[in-house]
C-alpha cells in the first residue's frame, strides 16, 4: 500500500467528484435554460374569458415562437406583412387596449418565454356600431377580422428571407431589450437557428397556400378539413380547396349529438368534445407532452363554451316588426332553423351551396385521422367515418354577429341572402368590423372597408354565393320584418 496511490485515488475521486457537480450544472443550465416551466401570471386566468383569450393550451412548447423573435420579426419583414397599420395589428387580429400581445396570443416561459396560439385567435369577433367607436370584443365569436393565412405565410416567408439570421435579429433584439450575455449567445447559436429550422419545415406542409390557382382565404376564413390533412394525418396534398369561415364556437350544448346532430360545418365531427380536442391538438402541432394536463384543458374548454351565451344585437329592435318576422321565420326558415333538422346534415343537392369544402375531407381522412388520435391515447368520440355530401342547418344563435354568411362566408348580410343569387353582392370586402345595421353583417364596401378588408369575389373557387335561396320571394316589407326577427336571435 502506498501513499502515491491513495493520494492518486484521492485526486480522481476529487475530480469525478468535480466532473460529476459539472455535469450536473450544465444539465441543471440546460434544462433551466431550454425545459423550465414557469405558470402564467395569474391575470391571464383571472376570469374564464381572460383564460379563453391569453390562457396557454400547450402549444408554446412545439408550435411556440420564441417572444424577442416573434417582437422583431413584423420590424425587420414589414414587407411581408399585408398593407395596413404598423406590426401585427395588419393581420387584423384582435387586439385589446393595454394587452401586450393580440387576443389568441399566449406567452409563456419553457425555458425562454414563447409565444403560443390558443382557440381566441379564431373564435373571437370584434365590432363597432359605428366607425368612431371602440371595438367590443367577444369571446367565441368568429374571428372575421383575423388573416390565419396572412400569418402562416409571414412566418415562413421571414424564415426563407436572407436576412433572417443571427446578425439581424439580435441587432434588432438589442434595441428592444437586454438579455444577460448568456441568453444573447443562446439566442445566437441555439435559438436562432432552430426557429428558423422549424419555421421552413412547415413550408412543405403549407405548399398549397402558396397555390396561384387558389384564391386567398381572406381575413376570417381558413381552409380547415385541408389543415387537418396536411398537419394531422399528413396525406399527400391533392386538388381539393375548401375555404369555410371561422364559426361562432359559444353555446355548444346547443348540439345535441344523441339527437342526430353533428359539430363543423359539414357535420364532420360527433361532438363538442371532439372537435375541441381535434383543434386544440391542431394547436399544439405534436401529440400533448402531458396528456392528463391536455384532457383537463379540453373539458375546461368544453364546458365554458357549451355554457356560454350568444351576445344580444346591440342596437335597438321594433318588436312589432321583429313578432311579424317571427311568423314569417316560422312559415319559411323554421322546418330547417328551428325543428329536429336543425344541427344536422341537409344533401347538398337540396341546400345548393358551393361544393368546395366537401371535396377537402373524405371517410379515409376521417378513419386515419382518428386513428392517429387514439394512439396519443386520447380518447374521444371522434370524426365522422363516413363520406358527407351536405352542410349543417345552422343554429342561427348571435346570427347578427356571423357575417359574412354561409359556411364559406360568401353572402356579406343577412338581408343580401334574402336575395336571390343573381342579385346578391358579387364583389365585397372582408374582415372589416363595423356593423351595417341596416343589412345586418358587416359593411362590405365603401372606402373603409376596402382598406381593411380583403377583396372577395364570388367568382372565384370555393367562394360562389350559390344556393340556400329561401324567402327570396317574400316582399320587401316581409324581408325588413324577418331580418328584424333574425336581430333578435
Ligand atoms: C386557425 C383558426 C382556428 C383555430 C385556432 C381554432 N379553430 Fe375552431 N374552427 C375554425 C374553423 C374555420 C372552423 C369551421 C370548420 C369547418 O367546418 O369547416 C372551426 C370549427 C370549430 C367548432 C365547430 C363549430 C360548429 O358549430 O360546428 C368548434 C366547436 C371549434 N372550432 C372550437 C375550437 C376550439 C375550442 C379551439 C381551440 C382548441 C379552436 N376551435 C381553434 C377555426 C379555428
Ligand atoms: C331546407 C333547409 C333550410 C331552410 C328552409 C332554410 N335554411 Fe338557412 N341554412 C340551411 C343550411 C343547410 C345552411 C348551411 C348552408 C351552408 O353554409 O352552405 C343554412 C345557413 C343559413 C344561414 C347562415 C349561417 C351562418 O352562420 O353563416 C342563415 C343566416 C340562414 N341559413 C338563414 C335562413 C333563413 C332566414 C331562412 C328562411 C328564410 C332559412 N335559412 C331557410 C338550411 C335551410
Amino acid at each position: 500500500m502506498t501513499r502515491t496511490k491513495s493520494m492518486r485515488g484521492g485526486a480522481l475521486s476529487v475530480l469525478l467528484t468535480l466532473l460529476l457537480i459539472g455535469a450536473a450544472l450544465l444539465a441543471f443550465v440546460g434544462w433551466y435554460k431550454f425545459f423550465r416551466e414557469e405558470p402564467q401570471p395569474a391575470w391571464a386566468f383571472a376570469t374564464p374569458e381572460m383564460r379563453f383569450k391569453y390562457g396557454s393550451i400547450g402549444a408554446e412548447q412545439a408550435a411556440g415562437i420564441p417572444y424577442w423573435i416573434f417582437y422583431v420579426l413584423p420590424r425587420l419583414f414589414p414587407e411581408k406583412l399585408p398593407p395596413g397599420p404598423g406590426g401585427y395589428v395588419a393581420l387584423g387580429v384582435p387586439w385589446e387596449q393595454g394587452q401586450e400581445l393580440p387576443v389568441g396570443f399566449t406567452k409563456k416561459t419553457i425555458g425562454f418565454p414563447r409565444v403560443g396560439n390558443n382557440c381566441a385567435v379564431c373564435h373571437t369577433a370584434t365590432y363597432r356600431t359605428k366607425p368612431d367607436e371602440n371595438p367590443t370584443f367577444v369571446t367565441a365569436g368568429p374571428g372575421h377580422t383575423t388573416d390565419v393565412e396572412a400569418f402562416f405565410r409571414f412566418l415562413i416567408d421571414c424564415a426563407k428571407d436572407s436576412r433572417f439570421n443571427a446578425d439581424n435579429l439580435m441587432a434588432e433584439i438589442n434595441l428592444v431589450t437586454d438579455l444577460s450575455w448568456f441568453d444573447k449567445l443562446l439566442y445566437r447559436f441555439l435559438i436562432i437557428p432552430f426557429t428558423q429550422r422549424a419555421l421552413l419545415d412547415r413550408e412543405v406542409q403549407f405548399a398549397w397556400i402558396y397555390r396561384p390557382d387558389f384564391p386567398e382565404w381572406g381575413r376570417g376564413r381558413d381552409d380547415a378539413m385541408n389543415l387537418t390533412k396536411y398537419f394531422m394525418i399528413k396525406v399527400p396534398m391533392d386538388d381539393s380547396f375548401g375555404p369555410t369561415d371561422m364559426p361562432s364556437v359559444w353555446n355548444l350544448n346547443k348540439y345535441k349529438p344523441e339527437q342526430g346532430m353533428f359539430l363543423n360545418l359539414a357535420g364532420d365531427s360527433h361532438d363538442a368534445y371532439s372537435v375541441i380536442m381535434d383543434s386544440a391538438l391542431g394547436l399544439l402541432g405534436a401529440p400533448p407532452k402531458r396528456p392528463q394536463e391536455f384532457v383537463a384543458q379540453v373539458e375546461w374548454l368544453h364546458e365554458y363554451l357549451g355554457a356560454l351565451p350568444a351576445p344580444s344585437y346591440p342596437l335597438p329592435i321594433v318588436a312589432e316588426a321583429a313578432a311579424r318576422g317571427h311568423a314569417l321565420f316560422g312559415q319559411h326558415c323554421a322546418s330547417c332553423h328551428a325543428s329536429a333538422r336543425t344541427g344536422t346534415r341537409i344533401p347538398a343537392a337540396e341546400v345548393g351551396t358551393d361544393r368546395g369544402r366537401l371535396g377537402t375531407w373524405n371517410k379515409e381522412a376521417a378513419m386515419a385521422a382518428n386513428k392517429v388520435v387514439r394512439k396519443m391515447g386520447l380518447e374521444r368520440k371522434g370524426l365522422v367515418e363516413e363520406s358527407i355530401d351536405g352542410y349543417i342547418a345552422a343554429f342561427l344563435d348571435g346570427i347578427w354577429l356571423r357575417g359574412p354568411y354561409l359556411h364559406n362566408g360568401s353572402v356579406p348580410t343577412l338581408r343580401d341572402l334574402l336575395e336571390p343569387v343573381a342579385a346578391r353582392p358579387k364583389l365585397f370586402y372582408r374582415g372589416y368590423d363595423v356593423l351595417d345595421a341596416e343589412k345586418v353583417g358587416f359593411v362590405g364596401t365603401g372606402p373603409e372597408a376596402e382598406r381593411v378588408g380583403t377583396r372577395f369575389d364570388v367568382g372565384q373557387r370555393g367562394n360562389s354565393n350559390y344556393g340556400h335561396e329561401y324567402g327570396v320571394d317574400l316582399s320587401t316589407a316581409e324581408k325588413q320584418d324577418l331580418l328584424e326577427y333574425l336581430k333578435t336571435l
